[in-house]
């Protein structure tokens, strides 16, 4: 699936005209984006996308820190871990285990036969647990280790959460929830009237869970059903409760995202739609901001209070492409700018610098971890060749970069871009 960045320059026209800056969207995945999880500290993102990426961001800058190139296929589930660590899974089954500043995984977790669609990691940090759509759930220890295989869904498993107890409870596409007992032992089965697509856990041991009917379940740690809300008309796709367990979001596939009362299950508000689905959802860890991802391929911050996207009302420096107001030229880098900076000071994102890009040698920027397949290139950046690697895309330009995919169809785009880059990149 591959989107223009003329659709992307479409889909942001006000810009064009000035009137409004979306400086806190987080632009980089060059797919739909599947899976968002925020580290304990609110500071950092990590996102996985339909692009095969998984992306580590600073969600204050809106900088990509890090782009995560390891899975065939697209990236369906992610995790902040312990001690500064990540996980991601998706499509080729594998788990893969990331510390800050390597560019390989540290550990990849092998053993479902299908899909990892869902991650969790226990209240004491041990063990990580994953949902396959191999019908298993495996919990895997993070010290190393053989997992532990639950086996009792019947079909696809698609969401798995973690209890303070160290229980898990698993909710699948046979619209079963089960509730896994931390020391071994006989899970609970509990049946639901819908095919489940995804479930959450608050502190206090309450759990809700979202399916293709829209509506929204709590149970108790014993599997009982206490209450029922309807949160959409369309099929669930991501749940996310807020740490003081006051909201919960729920999304759908038409694109929706609703607010509920934790307590009532009843709909606060409902966050706008532009109808595109929604994929994945995370609380900011205070509970006031909430993070989106979906068709539009951005993640999208919303405060929680106002019910509005983030951004959209700022004017001036929190916009990343404020410096360059007034140049019509920036506009298409704006596609860029999370994950390259341009003057020498300000070093390398997630992308390298591209200061000097003009006559500067394929993947030779000092201390930039460049793939391997970019390495063994052999390319010179002249206005030409970058024009040609977005009129053709990364992919088929420069095949096996970690550089997500995008592509500017437009000529007059491509030519405002090296405009730009000319004029921007320049030594002096
Ligand atoms: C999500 C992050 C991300 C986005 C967005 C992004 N890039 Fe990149 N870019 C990278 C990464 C990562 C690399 C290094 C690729 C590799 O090592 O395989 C790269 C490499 C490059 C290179 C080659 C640099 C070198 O030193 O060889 C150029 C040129 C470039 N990008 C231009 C752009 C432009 C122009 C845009 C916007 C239209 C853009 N990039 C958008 C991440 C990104």
């Amino acid at each position: 699936m591959k989107t223009t960045l003329a659709m992307c320059l479409m889909a942001t026209a006000p810009f064009l005209f000035g009137v409004a800056a979306l400086g806190a969207d987080l632009r980089g995945h060059g797919g739909p984006v599947r899976a968002i999880a925020v580290t304990a500290d609110g500071q950092t993102a990590i996102t996985g996308g339909f692009d095969a990426k998984a992306i580590i961001w600073s969600i204050k800058t809106g900088e990509a820190r890090e782009v995560l190139l390891f899975h065939d296929g697209q990236v369906d589930a992610v995790a902040a871990l312990p001690q500064g660590r990540f996980a991601s899974a998706g499509a080729d089954g594998r788990i893969a285990v990331w510390e800050a500043g390597r560019s390989t995984p540290v550990a990849v977790l092998q053993g479902h036969s299908a899909p990892v669609v869902s991650l969790a990691v226990s209240p004491d940090g041990s063990t990580l647990a994953s949902a396959s759509w191999d019908g298993s759930v495996r919990v895997w220890p993070l010290s190393g280790g053989e997992p532990r295989v639950l086996q009792g869904h019947r079909g696809n498993v698609n969401a798995v959460a973690y209890l303070s107890d160290g229980t898990l409870a698993s909710a699948g596409y046979d619209a079963a929830v089960m509730l896994w007992p931390a020391e071994g032992g006989a899970p609970v089965r509990v049946a639901m009237p819908a095919p489940l697509s995804a479930l959450v856990a608050t502190r206090s041991d309450r759990v809700f869970v979202g399916g293709a009917d829209g509506k929204l379940s709590e149970l108790n740690r014993g599997g009982t059903i206490l209450a029922e809300g309807a949160a959409s008309s369309s099929p669930i796709t991501a749940l996310a409760v807020t740490a003081n367990e006051r909201y919960i979001a729920a999304s759908s596939i038409k694109g929706e995202i609703v607010l509920l009362d934790v307590k009532s299950l009843q709909p606060v508000r409902t966050f706008g739609s532009a109808g595109v689905p929604v994929w994945a959802l995370a609380f900011s860890p205070d509970g006031k901001t909430l993070l989106s991802g979906g068709g539009d391929q951005v993640v999208g911050e919303w405060n929680v209070e106002a019910g509005q996207r983030l951004g959209t009302k700022i004017e001036g420096s929190a916009d990343p492409m404020a410096e360059y107001a007034g140049n019509p030229d920036a506009e298409v880098f704006r596609a860029c700018v999370a994950c390259h900076t341009l003057d020498p000071h300000e070093g390398d994102r997630a992308g390298p610098t591209l200061h000097g890009i003009f006559g500067r040698r394929i993947a030779s920027v000092p201390g930039y971890r460049y793939s391997p397949a970019f390495r063994e290139m052999d390319i010179v950046w002249t206005p030409e060749t970058v024009s040609k690697l977005f009129e053709l895309g990364p992919s088929r330009y420069t095949p096996g970069t970690k550089m997500p995919e995008q592509t500017i169809r437009d000529p007059e785009h491509r030519a405002a871009l090296i405009r730009f880059l000319q004029a921007e990149t320049r030594s002096n």
